[in-house]
């Protein structure tokens, strides 16, 4: 086997490497050759990160295996990396991915900013489009209706808001284009709303029809606790709980062969389990076309293969494809009191240092997590991570990816690599 064929050519070198060094080290002084012995380890571990198998090779016959991919990658413009750095990401991403999605480009208020025909930026997301088209790469959008990351515009008008809502302070400047806080001035009415949706919806997915193969329609509607199956969003609050259907109907009206998928956190949590079943058959009794199950999977150390088995043969039971689409394994002290992944929550969730003995425990819990995938697999169709290594991740002080900021494998990596050997539960004899 490929992989298993030792590599003569590298020895060889690194061996010369070797001894050219030691016939020009007597006349160096001694940090000159420190530098070079650390710039050596560095380029021959590099080397040995290239002989690693392949993530989509290793699970081709179980499931795609996707990334989320940031501006940097898909553009080749360095951004808090070096351009070495980025083009060492852009090769990671090439070598062990088969399905790209875009990390932020494809959000409403990155993709259309301003109000009207004339609002769109289609610049990073036609990039985003290029790379994934151009590797071969099955193609994510992410995605049409959500409560964060929406532009204040989408949701203004002339309708007075509710008292609770014009007492807050002001929105402050936060990012712009939209950035996390709640909208809290007068508003769009339920038809203007609900045409602002049908409008972008019909523009983003009917641009990139054909290419992009599913979308993530309606991302995190569904409320963390109390008894309310829906979370409060302005969403709910000016169109009503069929803001859902609508954006299915939108989406499907735009690209008819398109898979349309139903997105949340937190899943692996029985309670919002139980919501999403509600949500789903609810939405599948009025024949709305949802068509797959997204499965964030922003989970913790503490995660076990029993978990995510029971949350998968239950999520299963919809009779949908289950897409695990931003599974990370957060390893930070804070990560560990809960399991949610609200953006809102993001900075406490990553505080408070590592857990003990992480690389372990984070070997351990994405062994158990690819046993139940790979359990699964006639269901679960792709597995995508939130990033491609720990440095450009969301959670980066989590340290919650398969690869360190150098693009080295982790201890992870080789667990995961393992599971797709493991034979898996023997089958019963007839
Ligand atoms: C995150 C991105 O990774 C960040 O870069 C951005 O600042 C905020 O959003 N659930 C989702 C994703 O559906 O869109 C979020 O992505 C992470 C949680």
């Amino acid at each position: 086997m490929k992989s298993g064929t030792p590599n003569h050519f590298e020895t060889d070198s690194a061996a010369s490497r070797g001894r050219a060094l030691l016939i020009t080290a007597r006349s160096m002084p001694v940090r000159t050759i420190l530098a070079i012995l650390v710039a050596q380890t560095v380029a021959i571990n590099s080397a040995q990160a290239n002989d690693e198998p392949a993530l989509k090779t290793a699970f081709r016959d179980h499931f795609l295996i996707g990334t989320a991919v940031n501006r940097s990658m898909t553009t080749g413009a360095a951004f808090r990396r070096t351009t070495d750095q980025v083009n060492a990401d852009i090769a990671l991403v090439r070598k062990h991915f088969n399905l790209v999605v875009a990390e932020n480009d494809t959000k409403w208020a990155l993709i259309h900013p301003r109000e009207g025909q004339d609002g769109y930026d289609f610049g990073p997301a036609d990039a985003f489009v290029n790379f994934g088209w151009t590797n071969e790469m099955y193609l994510v959008g992410h995605t049409l209706v959500w409560h964060s990351q929406t532009p204040n515009w989408v949701f203004a008008g002339t309708n007075p808001p509710p008292a609770a809502d014009s007492a807050a302070p002001p929105p402050g400047p936060g990012r712009p284009g939209g950035g996390f806080g709640r909208y809290t001035g007068p508003r769009a009415s339920r038809d203007e709303l609900l045409q602002r949706m049908r409008d972008h919806i019909h523009t983003v997915v009917g641009r990139y029809r054909g290419k992009i193969k599913v979308w993530d329609v309606v991302n995190e509607a569904i409320a963390d606790g109390g008894t309310n199956v829906l979370r409060n969003s302005l969403w709910l609050e000016i169109i009503g709980p069929d803001f859902i259907a609508k954006a299915f109907e939108y989406a499907h009206e735009a690209d008819p062969d398109a898979i349309l998928r139903y997105n949340d956190y937190g899943l692996e949590n029985p309670a919002k389990r139980r919501k999403l079943l509600t949500l789903i058959r609810s939405l599948q009794e009025q024949k709305v076309p949802v068509t797959a199950i997204g499965s964030q999977a922003h989970v913790n150390a503490s995660t076990t293969f029993d978990s995510m088995d029971q949350a998968l043969t239950e999520m299963a039971t919809l009779g949908l494809p289950i897409h695990i689409t931003e599974l990370d394994v957060n390893l930070s002290e804070g990560g560990q009191r809960t399991t949610g992944a609200d953006i809102a929550n993001n900075t406490a969730a990553t505080q408070s240092g590592l857990v003990d003995d992480a690389d372990r425990r984070q070997a351990e819990a994405y062994a158990g997590i690819f046993r139940a995938f790979v359990k699964h697999a006639p269901h679960v169709k792709m597995v995508t991570f939130w990033g491609v290594n720990d440095a450009v991740s969301w959670r980066a002080r989590g340290k919650p990816l398969l690869f360190d900021g150098e693009n080295r494998p982790k201890p992870a990596f080789q667990a995961v690599i393992a599971e797709s050997r493991n034979p898996g539960p023997s089958k019963p004899s007839p």
